[in-house]
């Protein structure tokens, strides 16, 4: 038998309605928010993430699937959405209408990561990305919006943490102390971390290995390297999430996987799984736009976890699961016939119809309705054709009546089609013959 890859998987109709509920949800609260939709394709060049996420991190690094095509080109299954948004952003001029766009969307992305529980090689995630706001407000308005979702979908158990990563001018000042400090502990780091002192020290905040982190609970912390525009910005994000009774965790170590951000960085964790705890990432990138050939306009974003909320939501109620509005019960072939054209009919009316179509016994065919959790059945046999009357069963009340089979759909349509709470498919009701 052929199998899934490893870190990939199915989600099956079992869990579909929940993923569609989210998905509905989060296409309302976007909305509200005044976010448009964007979809990009999941294919790009790889040059635009090793340019963008930076060709020192791990997802560069050593996560990406990339390959060439036929013609030479370097292709990669896209490991984040920020990239492609942006150079959507550019190569479409979107900034020349107006340099404000508030763009959302909702995708697989790529990480060839050790698989995990909540940690995948195919993943969603529900991205958001704002351009051309330098103000301190739209970082806040960002969170609100995150914040709000995760309201809306009943997430709790929740820690916003917090920290700014300052901008090129005050930057450098940090990352020289943070080099001087670890160049002091050089015996106490792994390998990976004495390469990364080199290239990119700022990734040693995200090493898990156990000495490290042990080291780096003394390194100097960024807040303390602001200049006064960055530490100005960042605590008028601050003030803002108090002012909406946010509550968040300021950390200093929160240096996020990716190069291009500046500022505000952010993540939500949660206590509800276990190590893969994050789930939601983001934060502001304003040189990534002129850096990628754009104009010199701001950004910033986040990227929710869909398989990790998914895990967190699975502990909830289940959404409800709805059977059709009405099967038909069709016996003999002159009724098999009539049946599945008056199928179609139904159908188009909007009415979700289902028949059998293997022919059994009334009890099977009745069998078969309830299993799929049928509000109604439509029940026609050959002699009821010639009679000119079918029956039509309740399935909750077990009412039956009589109903006149000359124009049957537009008859049974009236009384199936009220807005009547549909059944939850699977559950039990007797059946007799
Ligand atoms: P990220 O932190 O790399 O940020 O990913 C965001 C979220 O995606 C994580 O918090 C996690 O929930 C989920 N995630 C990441 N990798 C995996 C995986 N292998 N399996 C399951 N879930 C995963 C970004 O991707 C940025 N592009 C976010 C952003 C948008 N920043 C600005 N705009």
């Amino acid at each position: 038998m052929i199998k899934l890859i490893r870190g990939f998987k199915d989600i099956l109709p079992a869990e579909t309605p929940r993923w569609q509920r989210v998905e509905a949800v989060v296409r309302e609260v976007f909305d509200s928010f005044g976010f448009r939709e964007i979809r990009t394709p999941i294919l790009e060049q790889t040059e635009l993430f090793a340019r963008s996420i930076g060709t020192n991190t791990d997802i560069v690094e050593k996560e990406m699937y990339t390959f060439c095509d036929c013609k030479g080109d370097s292709l990669t299954l896209r490991p984040e959405a920020t990239a492609s948004v942006v150079r959507a952003y550019i190569q479409h001029r979107l900034y020349a209408k107006d340099p404000v766009w508030k763009l959302y969307s909702i995708g697989p992305m790529f990480r060839r990561e050790r698989p995990q529980k909540g940690r995948y090689r195919q993943f969603y995630q529900i991205n958001a990305e704002v351009f051309g706001v330098n103000d301190p407000r739209a970082d806040s308005e960002l969170i609100l919006l995150l914040m709000t979702l995760f309201r809306r979908l009943e997430v709790s158990e929740i820690t916003l943490h917090i920290n700014s990563l300052g901008c090129p001018a005050c930057r450098p000042h940090f990352t020289k102390a943070l080099g001087s400090f670890l160049a002091d502990h050089t015996s106490r780091l792994c390998s990976d971390c004495l390469r990364r002192r080199g290239k990119n020290p700022l990734r040693v905040f995200d090493c898990k290995v156990p000495t490290c982190k042990e080291v780096m609970a003394d390194a100097p912390s960024i807040l303390d390297y602001l200049c006064t525009a960055c530490r100005t910005h960042f605590d008028a994000v601050l003030a803002a999430l108090d002012r909406f009774h946010i509550p968040y965790e300021r950390d200093h170590r929160l240096m996020r996987g990716l190069d291009y951000y500046t500022r505000t960085t952010f993540e939500v964790l949660t206590s509800a799984l276990g190590a893969q705890d994050a789930i939601a990432g983001g934060g502001r990138y304003d040189r990534l736009v002129k850096e990628l050939g754009g104009p010199d306009q701001p950004g910033l974003g986040f990227a929710i976890g869909v398989d990790r909320l998914m895990e967190v939501l699975a502990g909830n109620a289940e959404p409800l699961e709805k059977g059709p509005r009405l099967f038909i019960a069709a016996l003999g072939r002159r009724a098999q016939m009539a049946g599945f054209e008056w199928m179609q009919d139904f159908r188009t009316k909007g009415i979700c119809t289902e028949m059998d179509f293997s022919d059994r016994s009334l009890k099977s065919q009745m069998r078969r309705a309830d299993k799929l959790g049928a509000s109604y059945v439509l029940i026609v046999g050959d002699r009821e054709l010639d009679t000119g009357a079918g029956v039509l069963r309740n399935m909750d009340t077990k009412e039956q009546q009589s109903v006149a089979l000359e124009d049957i759909v537009r008859k049974v349509t009236k009384i199936v089609g009220s807005k009547e709470r549909a059944k939850v498919r699977g559950q039990k009701s007797e059946v007799s013959d």
